[in-house]
């Protein structure tokens, strides 16, 4: 028996979060291919390639795995371009593929999340001027409905658009996404249409599915004024802060978007959630800058805290609770959709799973509705225009054998799924370094 036990609701979900483009391999007709393909977008000239093979059927064996190490959920993107490989084709084999893949996690009692967009976009949807285009949320509305129609007896609960916060700001403010422009009223359309776009297709879902439960997944960032004395600083945080995590939830909330010095009325999106994803990994310092081109506002870690493999994360626990009791304030369940870090020697994930786990408790212990953890990722995938020089797996893969590599972390998390909770015996043996820390003398 744990001598003591953080422990969860009954029913709380656990599992890991994956995308379709990092995990599955060739998929050759979307934005990301072609992105992959361009000299300078991505680090090294990495290229997604097989990725994790899962479209050639390795995701049987990690999901496998995951079931073995206890977790009762998974969350997983479907692919546009290949579900719609053209505007008038629809593939049925590939709905098939998603639709054993969703089988398998029934069979072993694991609850799928689904998610319909996550960054990729089809080809033919680029050509049309992508999510500038007016079209965008009617299109996205229909395959909305195709797929809750082929997939929906077994998939309840569904984010049809991850994080259109990073789309928007990788895509069009920084240039790192795909369409990779600079250029913020473009990215203020873009983002129009998305709140549009998940408006439609939560309608379309309801239709077809009225007891589905259709939230959004956003990417918290703990957005703080490098001097809290400094009036600039603040200033600076509050309006990055506003402009990255709030604008895209409060439509829902308001009708209007509001995005720096844009706004539009978007009287459709009203109360068009029924839960908020928060996809939380780290906490930035703001400092006020004369130089509009980076928003007036330069970002650093904090200095105390310790990083992830190549500086791309600082491990800020207390940012995960910062970020829980915002999203509280939209009055819906709240799933932490992602959270994860990179760390390719696993030695600073187990503290980090835990710690940021230990303040999804105390979450939920204020009440905070609080349903489920998706650690991101259960094994390591494509990264992005960061290609694969970072790993947030659970599971280590060798890209070259695709042998999956048992980390420490796996166990750390197959406990906390077992036990529904963090117990001292488990932080005493495998994460001794924190253990004083969570259960003081
Ligand atoms: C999230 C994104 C994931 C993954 C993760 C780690 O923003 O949704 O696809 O890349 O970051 O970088």
């Amino acid at each position: 028996m744990p001598e003591a036990i953080f422990q969860f609701p009954a029913g709380f979900l656990w599992g890991t979060a994956t995308s379709a483009h990092q995990v599955e391999g060739n998929n050759k007709n979307n934005s990301w291919w072609k992105w992959e393909s361009e000299p300078g977008r991505i680090r090294q000239g990495h290229t997604s390639g097989v990725a994790c093979d899962w479209w050639g059927g390795r995701w049987k064996e990690d999901l496998e795995r995951a079931q073995a190490a206890g977790q009762n959920a998974h969350r997983f993107s479907v692919e546009w371009s290949r579900i719609q490989p053209s505007p008038e084709r629809w593939d049925d084999d590939a709905l098939d593929h998603y639709r054993q893949m969703l089988l398998f996690m029934h069979q072993h009692e694991m609850t799928p999340m689904v998610t319909l967009h996550h960054f990729t976009d089809p080809l033919w949807l680029m050509e049309m001027g992508g999510w500038e285009s007016e079209a965008v949320p009617r299109l996205f509305q229909k395959y909305a409905r195709r797929v809750a129609e082929a997939l929906g007896d077994l998939v309840k609960l569904w984010t049809p658009i991850n994080e259109p916060n990073v789309y928007m700001f990788s895509g069009y403010f920084e240039g790192t996404f795909p369409p990779g422009k600079r250029d913020s009223k473009s990215g203020f359309t873009a983002l129009t249409n998305m709140v549009k776009a998940h408006a439609a297709a939560y309608d379309a879902i309801h239709e077809v599915q009225p007891e589905a439960e259709v939230g959004i997944s956003i990417h918290y960032r703990s957005l703080q004024p490098q001097s809290s004395w400094s009036p600039l600083d603040k200033w600076i945080a509050g309006v990055q802060w506003h402009a990255f995590n709030d604008a895209f939830p409060l439509a829902f909330a308001t009708g209007t978007l509001k995005l720096l010095n844009m706004q539009a009325a978007i009287p459709e999106a009203v109360d068009r959630m029924d839960f908020t994803g928060v996809q939380y990994y780290t906490r930035e310092l703001v400092t006020f800058i004369l130089d509009p081109r980076n928003t007036f506002g330069r970002r650093t870690f904090p200095e105390d805290a310790a990083r992830s493999t190549t500086g791309f994360i600082a491990d800020v626990p207390a940012g995960m609770f910062e970020a829980l009791k915002w999203a509280k304030a939209f009055r819906k369940p709240i799933y932490v959709t992602e959270n994860g870090v990179e760390d390719e020697d696993d030695s600073l994930r187990p503290r980090y799973i835990v710690e940021h786990i230990h303040q999804t408790w105390r979450a939920a212990n204020f009440n905070y509705r609080i349903k489920g953890y998706f650690y991101w990722s259960l094994v390591d995938n494509f990264e992005w225009e960061r290609g694969w020089t970072q790993r947030f797996g659970l599971w280590g893969l060798d890209v070259e054998t695709q042998q999956r590599i048992h980390r420490r972390s796996v166990d750390v998390y197959a406990a906390i799924c077992r036990d529904n909770g963090i117990s001292s015996q488990m932080v005493g043996s495998l994460v001794p370094e924190i253990f004083s820390k969570l259960f003081p003398g």
